[in-house]
């Protein structure tokens, strides 16, 4: 089986009411920690490339890599541009054999995010195979591909505007803002997690059947922050998505939910524990391989906790 769109796996994931776990990738050994999660649970999963990532690997390495895991899995896998910032790097990714793209205009204003992301969808579409194009409203705090947004500028998504924004620019799937963030540190210590499922459900309403996705969605899973912290890490405060929320989201018209912390996370706290453990040890096969062996871990839990994608590839 070739890397697929996301078209298909978006269908089934709102039929069935779970979602299709988003992995951002920057080297092999995340890509391979996150696919043999996959092919154990025989999940399809998106593996996701956002611009700063395809800088630090560059595009033929990922996309060569993404192409071995087909090959290695059979499984049902699209390859995506995480956070687009422009026209020309949604072009380049498609051009370059990606399969699905994502144009992040949120930070612009409505009528420039509506031009450049119908600009993007009709490049996308007239693609031969279709490749698939994600589009955002409203503003997530935290940092992402460099751009940091402190969270009182983040701006919740106006449910009156999504089916205008749906409509004038065709895209496939959009994302939504209802209280997640990027990076670790989600909450501040003592505040309360809460997401907006209101502001979800006006978006459901007015966007029947329309697949939604929900970026900054890791849970920071205190067991890897814990590692991380025993073995000199400074991860003190951080704080992430209950899982439980993440479930009913996925349960809703959310089809596609982004986790890069928690795998940062994760790699992380295998390589500190085992250089702690084994400071005698040079070899990076033993200690990357203890990270690879922590992602997998993570991928399996969301995939059976959180997703519920096993056995639907
Ligand atoms: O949403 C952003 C992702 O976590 C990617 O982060 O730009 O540092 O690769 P990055
Ligand atoms: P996290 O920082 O919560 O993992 O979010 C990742 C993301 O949204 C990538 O686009
Ligand atoms: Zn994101």
């Amino acid at each position: 089986m070739p890397l697929v769109n996301t078209k298909e796996m978006f269908r089934k994931a709102y039929e069935g009411g779970y979602a299709i776990g988003a992995f951002n990738v920057n080297n092999m050994e995340i890509v391979q920690g996150i696919v043999d999660a996959c092919k154990e649970l025989n999940s399809p999963v998106i593996l996701q490339v956002s611009g700063s990532a395809r800088k630090y690997a560059h595009h033929a390495y990922l996309y060569k890599m993404v192409e071995a895991a087909v090959e290695e899995t059979g499984l049902p896998i699209a390859l995506h541009l995480d956070h687009g910032a422009s026209f020309e790097l949604c072009k380049d990714c498609i051009d370059g054999g990606f399969t699905s793209v994502m144009i992040d205009g949120s930070h612009l204003s409505y009528e420039e995010n509506v031009a450049v992301t119908k600009k993007v969808v009709e490049y996308a579409h007239a693609h031969q195979p279709y490749v698939t194009v994600e589009g955002e409203l409203g503003q997530l705090a935290g940092i992402e591909d460099e751009v940091s947004v402190e969270s009182d500028k983040a701006n919740y998504t106006d449910p009156d505007q999504v089916q205008d924004f749906v409509t004038r620019t065709g895209v496939d799937s959009l994302a939504i803002a209802i209280g997640t963030s990027h990076g670790a540190f989600k909450f501040k210590p003592g505040q309360k997690p809460q997401l907006r499922f209101d502001i979800l459900q006006e978006v459901m309403d007015r966007l029947p059947g329309f697949p939604i996705v929900l970026h900054g969605a890791s849970s920071v899973m205190p067991d890897y922050v814990a590692t991380v912290n025993r073995f000199g890490g400074k991860m003190a405060d951080a704080i992430g998505i209950p899982e439980d929320m993440l479930r009913q989201a996925a349960s809703m018209a959310v089809c596609k939910i982004n986790v890069d912390s928690d795998l940062r996370l994760a790699l992380t706290a295998g390589i500190r524990k085992h250089l702690a453990e084994k400071p005698e040890d040079f070899d990076p096969r033993k200690y990357l391989g203890d990270g690879r062996d922590n992602i997998t871990a993570v991928v399996k839990h969301k995939i059976e906790s959180v997703l519920g994608s096993a056995n639907k590839a």
